[in-house]
C-alpha cells in the first residue's frame, strides 16, 4: 500500500534528497510523501522498485502512444546503438522523421527537430519574432506551453491571481522572472471569441504571435471551440501575426494532429510521441517562415542549434512509433477514450457525485465537477475538489492504476479490453472510496 515509509521507494527518495533538491529533476512526476520509483516496464506495465505492477495510463506524460518497449522502436534503436548515437553531422534518420513528418502533417512545409517541446516553443517564439519584427506573444490563462518564460506567463495563475475575467492578470510563474516578460504578452481566455477579439485588438500591431492549444491541456483536454480557432486564423492573418499551433499533447489525436479540425496554423510545435519515448520535439510550418533558420546564405535571423539536436536514436524511434500509429490505429485509440469517458460520466451519475471525464480522442482527465468545460477558470479545481483528486489519485495507485497526479491520462496501443476493463473497476471502487472519505462531493440536491 502507498504511502509507506518502509518501502524501497521512500528510502530511496530519502536518499535522492541528499544529492537533489527536491529528490529529483522534474517536478511532474513528484508526489507527496514520496514519488514511487519505477524499476522496470513492457507494454502497458510498470513494476516499481518494491515489485509492485501497475497498469499504466499516464504512458510518460502521454509521450508512449504504444506503451513501453514496443517491438519496432526496440529494433530500430539497438541497431541505432550498434551504429553510434549522436554525431556532429546530420543523419538520414533526421531526414527520414523530418521529410514523414511533412507528410503527415498539411501545414507543415518545412520542419526542425529539437530536443524537448519547450525547446520547440522557444525556437517557435524566436522564429515569429524573425519573421514578424515584433516580440510580444499571445497566449491562452492557463496554458502550459513549457519552460520558457514568455510562454509561462499566467501558466499558474488561480483566484487570488488571475484578476478579472474580462482583462486578466499576467501573472509571472517562476519568482524573479524580469517584469518586461509579463509586459510583453497578452492573456486571453480560451474558447471564447469576444473576449480574445477585445484582449488582442488593442496589441494587434505588437504582436509576433498567437500561441494556441487545438486541445487545452490544462483545462481537461477539452477540445478548442471551430468558431475560436477561425476568429484567430483570421485575426492573425489580418494583423500579419503568425498563428502557432502547440500540438506537443495534441498531435495524437488525430493523423494530422488536432489541427486537422481547424485552418491551418502558420507554424506548430511537436514532442512527446514523435520522438517514440525518447527526448524530442519540432517547430514545423509555412516554407517561407522556416527560412529564419536557414543558415546556407550565412548567419541566419534565428541561429537554431543544441548538440543532441536530431540525434539518431530518437528519431529513428519517433519514425518507428508514427510509422505504427496509422490512421486505423489513432482512430482506435481515440475510440478507447471516449469509452472511457462515458462510462466515468455514468459512474459519476450512478453514484450520486458531481464530476465528469474530459477530453479529446485518447486524453482524458476527471473532475469533481460537473459544470461546462471551456477555459482555465471554468476547469479550475476547488480545495475541496482538489482534495479529492489527491485521494482519487492515491486510491488508483493502490489499485494498481497509474494516473497523473492531477487524474489526467491517456490510452496506449499496448492496452487490452481487460485492461480498460480493470481501468473502469478501479474508478468505480476508488470514487466510492472517495465518496466515503469527502461527502462534499456528493452532488448537490
Ligand atoms: C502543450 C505542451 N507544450 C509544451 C510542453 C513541454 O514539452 P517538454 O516537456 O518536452 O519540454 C508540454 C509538455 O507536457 C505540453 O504538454
Amino acid at each position: 500500500m502507498y504511502p509507506d515509509q518502509n518501502s524501497i521507494s521512500a528510502k530511496l527518495f530519502e536518499r535522492a534528497c541528499q544529492f537533489m533538491p527536491g529528490g529529483n529533476s522534474r517536478i511532474a512526476v513528484y508526489q507527496s510523501p514520496y514519488p514511487i520509483f519505477i524499476a522496470q516496464a513492457n507494454g502497458a506495465r510498470v513494476t516499481d522498485v518494491d515489485g509492485v505492477e501497475r497498469t499504466d495510463f499516464i504512458n510518460n506524460q502521454s509521450a508512449l502512444v504504444h506503451g513501453h518497449c514496443f517491438g519496432p522502436i526496440v529494433e530500430a534503436v539497438s541497431k541505432q546503438l550498434h551504429l553510434g548515437v549522436s554525431f556532429s553531422g546530420p543523419t538520414q534518420a533526421e531526414l527520414e522523421l523530418g521529410q514523414y513528418m511533412t507528410g503527415r502533417v498539411n501545414s507543415v512545409e518545412r520542419i526542425r527537430f529539437t530536443n524537448s517541446g519547450s525547446e520547440a516553443v522557444m525556437f517557435a517564439v524566436k522564429a515569429a519574432r524573425a519573421y514578424t519584427g515584433r516580440y510580444k506573444i499571445a497566449k491562452c490563462e492557463g496554458a502550459y506551453h513549457g519552460s520558457y518564460d514568455f510562454v509561462e506567463i499566467s501558466r499558474g495563475s488561480g483566484p487570488a491571481t488571475w484578476g478579472p475575467r474580462e482583462n486578466p492578470e499576467k501573472v509571472p510563474y517562476t519568482k524573479g522572472t524580469p517584469p518586461e516578460v509579463a509586459e510583453n504578452a497578452v492573456v486571453f481566455p480560451y474558447n471564447d471569441v469576444a473576449l480574445a477579439e477585445a484582449l488582442l485588438t488593442p496589441e494587434a500591431a505588437n504582436l509576433a504571435a498567437i500561441i494556441v492549444e487545438p486541445v487545452s491541456n490544462r483545462t481537461g483536454m477539452i477540445p478548442g471551440r471551430r468558431d475560436f480557432f477561425d476568429f484567430l486564423r483570421s485575426f492573425a492573418t489580418r494583423h500579419g501575426i503568425l498563428l502557432i499551433y502547440d500540438e506537443i499533447i495534441s498531435f495524437r489525436v488525430g493523423f494530422g494532429g488536432a489541427q486537422e479540425r481547424f485552418p491551418a496554423p502558420d507554424l506548430s510545435t511537436f514532442g512527446k510521441v514523435i520522438g517514440g519515448g525518447f527526448p524530442v520535439g519540432a517547430v514545423g510550418g509555412r516554407e517561407e517562415v522556416m527560412e529564419v533558420f536557414d543558415q546556407r546564405k550565412g548567419a541566419p535571423p534565428v541561429p537554431h542549434t543544441g548538440t543532441f539536436n536530431a540525434n539518431p536514436v530518437s528519431m529513428v524511434a519517433g519514425l518507428a512509433a508514427l510509422t505504427a500509429f496509422d490512421q486505423g490505429q489513432v482512430a482506435a485509440l481515440n475510440q478507447r477514450g471516449a469509452t472511457i469517458r462515458t462510462e466515468i460520466g455514468k459512474l459519476f451519475s450512478e453514484l450520486g457525485m458531481e464530476g465528469q471525464a474530459s477530453g479529446t480522442g485518447s486524453l482524458f482527465r476527471i473532475h469533481f465537477r460537473g459544470n461546462e468545460l471551456t477555459d482555465h477558470r471554468s476547469a479550475y479545481p476547488t480545495k475541496p475538489q482538489e482534495e479529492g483528486l489527491h485521494r482519487l489519485h492515491r486510491h488508483y495507485t493502490n489499485r494498481g492504476i497509474m494516473v497523473s497526479a492531477n487524474c489526467s491520462g491517456n490510452v496506449s496501443t499496448a492496452l487490452t479490453d481487460a485492461d480498460i476493463d480493470h481501468f473502469l473497476a478501479a474508478t468505480r471502487e476508488s470514487l466510492i472510496a472517495v465518496r466515503e472519505e469527502s461527502p462534499a462531493l456528493l452532488k448537490k440536491g
